[in-house]
């Protein structure tokens, strides 16, 4: 129907063109849409053109001429034109409008010749396509405001109102699109950026492009535009945290891993990569991985002691040199790893041992520089000791005695001390101080017995040692520096010094002098021991001497008393029995034992011998009768002979007249009578011995008791002094400065009887002292002149009776 309407409108048309060709018989035009369907029919050719349809048959009517000619058919019956097939217009003509096509149609008979007009109408049968469906376009997010970006135009065969007629583009948050269509029918198509873009908020954008023809409805095409936006490094690195706090203990080792920090950075790819690295370097005590941000420890050589706290800068920067910076406080840890240390504050050393109990010794300061339980340290010792350690103060403590001390038992501790912190594990130190207990004089010397004996021969010689006594003093040093000292006691009225000294050092008791048992068999002396401590302590003890015989005595004859002067004569009958007993010799030994065992003897016997006498008892018997032969005037030589060793004798003459009457025996006897004169003088010089006898007595005696006094006083004035202790020697010893005793010259008087009846006086006197020899025998010794030895060498004087000697010292 509209067909129909459209293509008569065009045959008026048509009709008015032809009517203007010439060498044509006629034109028709028709206007035809394109892409109708085979068969349409275009119009009534015979009819438009006005010829009958017998002529068309007739005329053998046909289409000739024209490039085109195959769209279109000629139908002769009807005298109509068809489309015999689909017109493309776009095909047949692109972009040239209008499009048509001129076709010819001849008839014979006669020929005429047809102009035949076919123009193509548009229809919108195209949308508007791009060449691409989708495109990508990179953008720095950067890019300033109102920068271009051009844009593939769409395209769309349709020419006319069926073209392109608009452009749009959604969303236009960052973009607005700009496009103008230019004379030639281009477009020129922009985008263009509005608001900045920011790669970090938003890195892709998808847009549609829509172009639009003028169709009703109209059609359109789109392509999706992909925008990326590319990264800028616009963006500085930022630490997740401002302060970071980490610890680490002190005795961590190198390369101990302590924090990560950690900075981000919005950029992306080698924009958004951070280095970080510390600012201030701590001594290089701690390192940073430049890439993860691990802070460890560089060196193993942090101390609590030293320092507590780091704070460490990091600086985390990008590839731009934008920077971030945050601190890291890293807090030491103290870790139990200083011993304490004990020190004294005060010792007192040595400690006396009779320090009461209680007594402070030392102070003791413990220090440990740990901090918390690891610097708390508490104070012990060893329990087996006279000691008690006690806090004082804090970190004081004090070392006490608990016990009383001997010195003599321990004369050292070595006390131990620990201290010992709270740590886990607890560390601990000790000490040990030497303590020395010094000496107090609290122990006497004591005499390994309280009683000594010794022995002694008789005769000994002067400055002998007699024995050794012994003290032990168990104190110390100067308190058991032992002296010895005699005892000022008297045996027989005679100070014990003048029989025995002892040396004060060595304890050696030496004879003054020689002893004679036959005056002094034994005495007690006291022996004391002294030590060096102030005030002094003592021991003593007793020291018995005996003295033991020599044999130093022979015999002595009492009867027949021997004189020189007189003859007495035993008287023997002729008569006498066998076995008379004519006399007994009596003699007494002083010595004892078998030194005084007496034995009888003759000394020579004749052949046929009348008397013999008894080996024990001393008596002279007659052995035979007297005969005629034997003369009246016998002597016998008796020899008294005593038991020791070497054994000592006597020898007495025994006068024995054999006679029946007295004057028998005078007339014998005659020559044995002494003359007058002789014994006149002796009268005399013994009158006169007696006298001056009498005289040196009584001076002697004055001289003995002077000396006695002086001596008690001196004696006296030596027992006062206290301090110090001098060793005490016997006043008539010298000292001449020699340590030993050996060394010592002593200085002494002696007198030795060497026998009782020939009283030899050996007297060594160094010194100008008188010594009076008195014999009761009636020989006298006068004063002596100095410095003459030996004095009485040989001196013999006889007597009966014992020698008696005194000495003036
Ligand atoms: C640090 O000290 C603690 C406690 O004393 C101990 O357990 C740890 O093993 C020590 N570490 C090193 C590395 O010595
Ligand atoms: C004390 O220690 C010292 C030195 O180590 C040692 O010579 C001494 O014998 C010790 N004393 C005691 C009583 O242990
Ligand atoms: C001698 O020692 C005893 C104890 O051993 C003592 O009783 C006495 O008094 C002492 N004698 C002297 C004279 O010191």
């Amino acid at each position: 129907m509209w067909d129909c309407v459209y293509s008569r409108s065009f045959c008026v048309l048509s009709l008015l063109v032809l009517s203007c060709v010439c060498n044509v018989t006629g034109q028709v035009r028709y206007s035809l849409p394109e892409e109708t369907s085979k068969g349409f029919v275009i119009g009534n050719i015979a009819e438009d053109l006005g010829i009958d349809i017998k002529r068309l048959r007739s005329g053998r009517a046909r289409i000739v001429a024209g490039d085109n000619s195959a769209y279109v058919e000629l139908n002769t019956d009807k005298g109509t034109l068809a489309v015999s097939e689909r017109i493309d217009r776009e095909l047949l003509c692109k972009q040239i409008s209008p499009c048509s096509f001129t076709l010819e149609m001849i008839l014979e008979k006669p020929i005429e010749l047809y102009e035949v007009t076919i123009e193509i109408v548009d229809i919108n049968d195209h949308s508007p396509s791009f060449s691409k469906e989708e495109i990508s376009i990179e953008i720095r997010e950067n890019a300033l405001q109102g920068a271009r970006f051009g844009l593939d135009s769409a395209h769309d065969p349709d020419v006319g109102v069926y073209a392109i007629t608009s452009y749009s583009l959604k969303p236009t948050d960052n973009f607005v699109l700009k496009y103008e269509t230019h004379s030639d029918g281009s477009t020129n198509i922009e985008m263009m950026l509005q608001e900045p873009l920011d790669r970090e908020k938003k890195e892709h954008f998808a847009l549609v492009l829509t172009a639009s023809d003028g169709g009703n409805p109209p059609k359109t095409g789109s392509m999706k535009i992909n925008i990326i936006v590319l990264d800028v490094n616009d963006n500085a690195p930022v630490f997740t945290k401002k302060r970071y706090k980490a610890s680490v203990a002190e005795n961590a080792t190198a390369g101990t891993f302590i924090i990560k920090v950690s900075a981000s950075d919005a950029d992306k790819g080698s924009n958004g990569e951070v280095m970080y690295m510390l600012r201030d370097m701590q001594e290089g005590l701690f390192k940073i991985s430049e890439i993860s941000g691990d802070i460890i420890l560089a060196s193993g050589i942090l101390d609590y002691e030293t320092a507590k706290k780091y704070e460490l800068k990091v600086e985390a920067k990008d590839h731009g040199g934008h920077k971030d910076t945050c601190v890291v406080i890293i807090e030491v840890i103290d870790v139990n790893d200083n011993t304490p240390v004990i020190s004294l504050t005060s010792f007192t050393n040595p400690l006396s041992e009779n320090a009461p109990i209680g007594t402070t010794i030392a102070v003791i300061n413990v220090k440990d520089i740990d901090s918390g339980v690891n610097g708390q340290v508490s104070c012990t010792m060893d329990k087996n000791t006279p000691f008690v350690i006690k806090s004082s103060l804090r970190n004081y403590y004090t070392l006490l005695t608990d016990q009383t001390l001997d010195r003599e038992i321990h004369h050292e501790f070595n006390i131990t001390i620990i201290a010992t912190d709270e740590g886990s594990p607890p560390l601990s130190t000790t000490k040990t101080i030497n303590l020395r207990i010094s000496d107090v004089n609290d122990n006497s010397p004591v005499f390994e017995q309280t009683t000594y004996t010794a022995a002694v021969f008789e005769n000994n010689s002067p400055g002998v040692s007699l024995f050794t006594v012994r003290a032990i003093d168990v104190d110390c040093c100067q308190n058991s520096r032992v002296s010895y000292l005699l005892e000022n006691t008297q045996v027989n009225g005679a100070p014990a010094s003048s029989l025995v000294s002892i040396n004060a050092e060595s304890g050696v008791i030496y004879a003054v002098r020689s002893f004679d048992y036959e005056q002094l068999r034994r005495f007690d002396i006291k022996v004391r021991a002294q030590d060096g401590g102030s005030p002094p302590l003592s021991g003593n003890a007793t020291v018995q001497i005996i003295i033991q015989d020599q044999n130093d005595n022979a015999p002595q004859v009492l009867y027949p008393v021997q004189t020189s002067g007189s003859v007495v004569a035993e008287i023997v009958p002729r008569s006498a029995d066998i076995g008379y007993l004519v006399t007994k010799v009596v003699a007494v030994d002083v010595d004892s034992g078998q030194n005084a065992w007496l034995s009888y003897k003759l000394q020579k016997a004749a052949d046929r011998a009348l008397f013999e006498v008894g080996a024990q008892n001393g008596e002279i018997r007659t052995v035979r009768q007297v005969t005629d032969k034997d003369a009246v005037k016998q002597k016998l030589t008796v020899i008294v002979e005593d038991n020791g060793q070497p054994s000592r004798s006597a020898v007495v003459h025994v006068n024995v007249a054999v006679a029946d009457s007295f004057p028998e025996v005078l007339s014998e006897f005659t020559d044995f009578t002494h003359s007058k004169d002789y014994s006149d003088n002796l009268t005399f010089y013994l009158v006169v011995a007696l006298a001056a006898v009498s005289f040196l007595f009584i001076s002697c005696l004055t001289v003995i008791i002077s000396i006695q006094v002086y001596r008690w006083r001196k004696s006296r004035n030596f027992y006062q002094s206290s301090l110090p202790v001098i060793p005490y020697y016997p006043p008539h010893y010298a000292d001449t400065g020699g340590a030993g005793t050996l060394q010592r010259v002593y200085n002494y008087e002696v007198c030795m009887t060497t026998d009782s009846r020939n009283s030899d006086l050996k007297c060594v006197r160094p010194g100008s002292q008188s010594i009076i020899s008195l014999d009761s025998g009636g020989t006298l010794t006068l004063p002596l002149p100095p410095r003459e030895k030996p004095m009485f060498d040989d001196t013999q004087v006889r007597s009966l009776s014992n020698s008696f000697t005194y000495f003036c010292t």
